[in-house]
């Protein structure tokens, strides 16, 4: 077993490295996550940035409240609501990693902006996303990453993702299952307990123990316009925001087109697994700079 305790304590410059190359794949297989610093300029973020209030203002079934419900936590299906979020999920850049971290076609299974708000954005327990996708959706295998892009500044104190570097390795862990209540939810459906802050499969604590023991955590902090790929396997977690400054994320998981779930098998609404499971075809790369025009 490796113990990387110490060369995992903080994002490195030697991290910070094309997608495209092949030390940036050895990273992402060995660790389970990758870390791109500025893969997206600051025009590029402003762009993204002036949808962020709209997205929150609308409340539908596709938000997801604090339990303060006076904040958002999260705004599910971005990618299919929203332009400006659509030609992200379709960028180049994004599309060009997933596509070689993930070894083929890929499409976009979920999208999401998390919030972290300031004063009361909650937790994320520590949590594998495959064993969601496979019990609740049926997705046959993890082949599926999700790339988080920084719409904010990310720092020690609003947030950070924090990841357990190898965990994925060993594939889906002993985990606890929690069918309680779900305070401050009302009579939401089932599936709420896959996005709150008491999700419904969690890592086990002797697990996560001798994972965190073994191979060290590591958080996941850089500027606006960096993105963090991680597998569908990796230990993940983060905290309360405990800073004056917000820490929204835009969410992209992409799924390899083979690894679609059935459709048959799929119960839970499209802005939590989308139905259109078509290669990604990708956006310019310009798409976001302020003075094109976005498609339609
Ligand atoms: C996630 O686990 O899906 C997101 C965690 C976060 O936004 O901090
Ligand atoms: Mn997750």
């Amino acid at each position: 077993m490796r113990n990387e305790r110490a060369e995992h304590s903080a994002f490195r410059p030697e991290r910070v490295v094309l997608a495209s190359s092949a030390r940036a794949l050895d990273l992402y297989q060995r660790d389970g996550f990758l870390f791109l610093d500025s893969l997206f300029a600051s025009d590029e973020v402003e762009t993204l940035r002036g949808a962020i209030a709209s997205t929150l203002e609308g409340r539908s079934e596709r938000t997801v409240l604090e339990v303060d419900p006076a904040m958002v936590r999260s705004v599910y299906g971005i990618h299919e609501h929203e332009p400006r979020f659509a030609a992200l999920a379709r960028h180049p850049r994004l599309i060009a990693a997933a596509r070689q971290l993930l070894d083929g076609e890929v499409y976009v299974y979920q999208s999401k902006l998390n919030c972290k708000a300031v004063f009361g954005g909650d937790l994320w327990p520590w949590h594998q996303d495959f064993v969601f996708w496979q019990k609740e959706d049926g997705m046959p295998a993890p082949r599926a990453l999700t790339a988080a892009v920084f719409l904010d500044d990310v720092t020690e104190t609003n947030g950070p993702i924090a990841l357990i570097p190898g965990s994925h390795t060993e594939g889906v862990l002993v985990h606890d299952t929690y069918g309680g209540p779900q305070p401050g939810y009302g009579s939401a459906p089932a599936w709420i307990a896959n996005l709150t802050a008491k999700l419904k499969y969690t890592i086990e604590k002797d697990t996560f123990v001798r994972l965190a023991t073994t191979n060290g955590i590591v958080t996941a902090s850089g500027g606006a316009g960096s993105v963090l790929l991680f597998d569908c396997n990796t230990a993940h977690a983060s905290s309360v925001n405990l800073s004056p400054y917000p820490r929204t994320l835009a969410l992209f998981t992409y799924n390899r087109v083979d690894n679609a779930p059935a459709a048959e098998r799929i119960h839970r609404p499209s802005f939590l697994v989308s139905r259109n499971t078509e290669p990604i075809v990708p956006v310019a790369d310009d798409v976001l700079r302020p003075t094109l025009r976005l498609p339609a």
